[in-house]
């Protein structure tokens, strides 16, 4: 995507030494760092204090990270073992998004099925650069097929200004390009529609405000920070049309798990009869669990993220405490919103219903649950 004139993603491979390198999410909006991951530990810490972060950019991480660690192995030789032992590394760096253990096993399957004359570190680089590729169509494809939503709701307003509300940063920094649930924002920007983006600051770590605000303000796209709470409120006066959110693990049954506070705009949403779209490529969908909100994994992050509170002061960037010194602090990542309060999923082959028949139908490869 472009920043300031130049073509971005959030990862890619430099030319020169064939590490890969990363934006450090952590310093946007005001300091665009370059990060270079060059072992498998480095990609880890990278996942885990997201450096990158994002379901879909964490599973291409992590398929990076199998290629770092063949490009690190020992003896200059990955055997199966040691592979084995670096996967499962990886795959447990963060616990949510299913896109990670789904890209790892991707690699690390393609690895295995090579013979010991193949070169694994070309195919690595090759399966971790088609994962990337494809999610970056896949997005594009969200895109096309989100927009219609857009335009339906445009042209119930008689071409009056769309209010879309979003949760979190599901856009390309999350993913590789265009995003998910801003895809079709993107979309409908390129085609003219007038529209306007409510977005969540999404505490603690605010990726809404830092973020999402960032991506759309490069994109000149029309867009208002507000505080988590607010949703509510602009949909009891009319001032939002649609909600779309990204997710990091939806189960084949349609329950979806996102970024904490995603329920309760879900819950908003229903009281308010405003559609509650979750965009996500089929890497996110989960096709073995069935309860999404017993049986998805919820990460608990370190405390310290809610008690304080970063941001740019006197040009450079500082850190806040904001509780009282002594007060304990919970960290809940993620929360689960039903199946009931999604009114559809859009993917990259089209818009469906959240439930078990309406997901298969659209991906009937993945019908016999391996
Ligand atoms: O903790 P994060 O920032 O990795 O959480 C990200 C989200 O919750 C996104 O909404 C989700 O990964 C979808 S990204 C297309």
């Amino acid at each position: 995507m472009k920043v300031d004139g130049k073509d971005m993603r959030p990862i890619w491979l430099d030319p020169e030494s064939r590490d890969v390198n990363v934006i450090d999410q952590r310093a946007l909006p005001h300091e665009l760092v370059v990060l270079e991951l060059q072992t498998v530990d480095d990609a880890i810490f990278a996942i885990q204090e997201m450096v990158v972060r994002g379901a879909p950019l964490i599973g291409i991480t992590g398929a990076y990270a199998v290629y770092l660690a063949v490009k690190t192995a020992p003896a200059g030789r990955a055997d199966a073992a040691y592979l084995r032992k670096a996967s499962g590394r990886i795959r447990a760096a963060r616990p949510t998004a299913v896109n990670l253990a789904w890209a790892v096993d991707r690699v690390q399957q393609k690895l295995e099925s090579l013979s010991a004359a193949d070169d694994l570190l070309e195919a690595a680089r090759v399966e971790a650069a088609a994962i990337a590729e494809e999610e970056a169509d896949n997005c594009r494809r969200i895109g096309d097929h989100g927009v219609d939503l857009l335009e339906t709701v445009s042209r119930r307003k008689a071409g009056e200004t769309v209010n879309i509300l979003t949760h979190c940063n599901a856009g390309w920094l999350a993913t590789i390009e265009y995003g998910t649930a801003t895809a079709p924002i993107y979309v409908a920007h390129e085609k003219g529609l007038q529209i306007h983006v409510w977005v969540d600051e999404t505490r603690p770590l605010n990726q809404g405000a830092r973020l999402t605000a960032w991506e759309l303000g490069k994109a000149g796209i029309p867009h208002t920070v507000i505080a988590d709470n607010t949703g509510g409120h602009l949909m009891q006066h009319g001032l939002v049309d649609l909600v779309i959110v990204g997710t990091d693990r939806t189960t084949h049954t349609g329950d979806v798990a996102n970024k904490i506070g995603t329920y309760l705009k879900a819950l908003a949403a229903r009281d308010n009869q405003i559609p509650f779209y979750v965009a996500l490529p089929s890497s996110t969908f989960d096709w073995q669990l069935r309860d999404g909100v017993r049986e998805i994994p919820i990460e608990e992050r370190d405390p310290d993220e809610i008690r304080y509170v970063q941001g740019l002061g006197d040009n450079s960037l500082r850190s806040v405490l904001l509780p009282p010194k002594t007060s304990p602090a919970g960290n809940y990542a993620f929360d689960v919103t039903p199946a009931r309060l999604v009114s559809a999923f859009i993917t990259e082959r089209g818009v469906c219903q959240a439930n078990e028949e309406a997901i298969r139908s659209l991906f009937p490869e993945k019908t016999a649950a391996p």
